[in-house]
């Protein structure tokens, strides 16, 4: 079990959907129909489906695998849209996938997902993805930059030791954390691979006050547990930025990736 709840993706949903990159997904939307109406796409750490819905409704026409390790992520995506879409759920470790699971696909995808993986586990994706002929398109990977239109003096050293945090290992070895779209692009463009990138950050306002309270609240959480801030500046800061949720602007950076060849 990943430990994501679906509560807390559900949260965020408008926002990453409102962050996405709407040209680079106009591309992925006509790379994938530019082949067939039933094209594959093998989407990696699904959750419920957010990419589906983020490229629907021409996703409709096509063939989904969502892959995840958490059962109840992918039958809260089966019960959304088992009924009106095509979509086979597979519960795996990412890191135990083989290359057959993207034999005849168009498309290999991943949301919030690429900052969370190791550069090994890249290498070996790329290298499985490379055999295939298939395309990757990765969506709302963080770049470890944060800021908040109301400046506390604690923002940068929370943000720090939180981006810190952000490296240590989700399961895959150590996290890249806010180098994982760089290093994407790298290692692509070392196969080939022709890649175009693009910022999509999250712009948060009053209206997105609980996932700002959230976000905040886990921040400070990981901030914490790394020891590089006091815990008693870390409260004081977590308070200041709950009780200031609903007026302040929040800016949180992620880009877009595609790459084709
Ligand atoms: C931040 S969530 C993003 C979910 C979805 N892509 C979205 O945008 O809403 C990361 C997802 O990766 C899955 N995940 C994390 N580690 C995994 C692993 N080792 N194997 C398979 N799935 C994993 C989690 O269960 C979760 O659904």
């Amino acid at each position: 079990m990943s430990g994501f709840d679906k509560l807390w993706l559900d949260l965020r949903e408008a926002a990453d959907h409102a962050a996405r990159d709407r040209d680079m997904r106009k591309d992925v939307i006509d790379h994938v129909a530019a082949v067939r109406a039933d094209a594959l796409v093998v989407d990696l750490g699904a959750g419920t489906g957010s990419t589906f819905r983020a490229l629907s409704p021409e996703a409709l026409n096509w063939r989904w695998r969502f892959v995840d390790n958490d059962p109840l992520l992918l039958a809260e995506g089966q019960v959304r849209h088992g009924a009106s879409a095509r979509i086979e759920c597979v519960e795996a470790h990412l890191g135990d996938l083989s290359a057959d699971m993207f034999s005849g696909a168009r498309l290999v995808t991943g949301s919030a997902l690429f900052d969370l993986v190791s550069e090994k586990f890249l290498a070996r994706l790329i290298a499985q993805i490379v055999q295939t002929d298939v395309s990757l398109y990765a969506a709302l990977s963080y770049d470890g930059v944060c800021r908040w239109d109301d400046h506390h003096p604690m923002d940068e050293a929370i943000v720090a030791a939180f981006n810190n945090h952000q490296r240590r290992d989700k399961g895959f070895g150590a996290a890249l954390g806010p180098t994982a779209a760089p290093t994407l692009r790298r290692l692509l463009e070392d196969h080939g691979f022709h890649v175009s990138m693009a910022p999509s950050p999250w712009q948060l306002g009053p209206i997105h006050a609980e996932l700002q309270r959230q976000f905040v609240s886990g921040m400070a959480t990981a901030a914490m547990e790394t020891g590089l801030v006091g815990e008693e500046d870390v409260n004081d800061w977590r308070l200041a930025r709950l009780e200031r949720a609903e007026s302040s602007d929040c800016f949180v950076g992620h880009w877009d990736l595609f790459a084709a060849r």
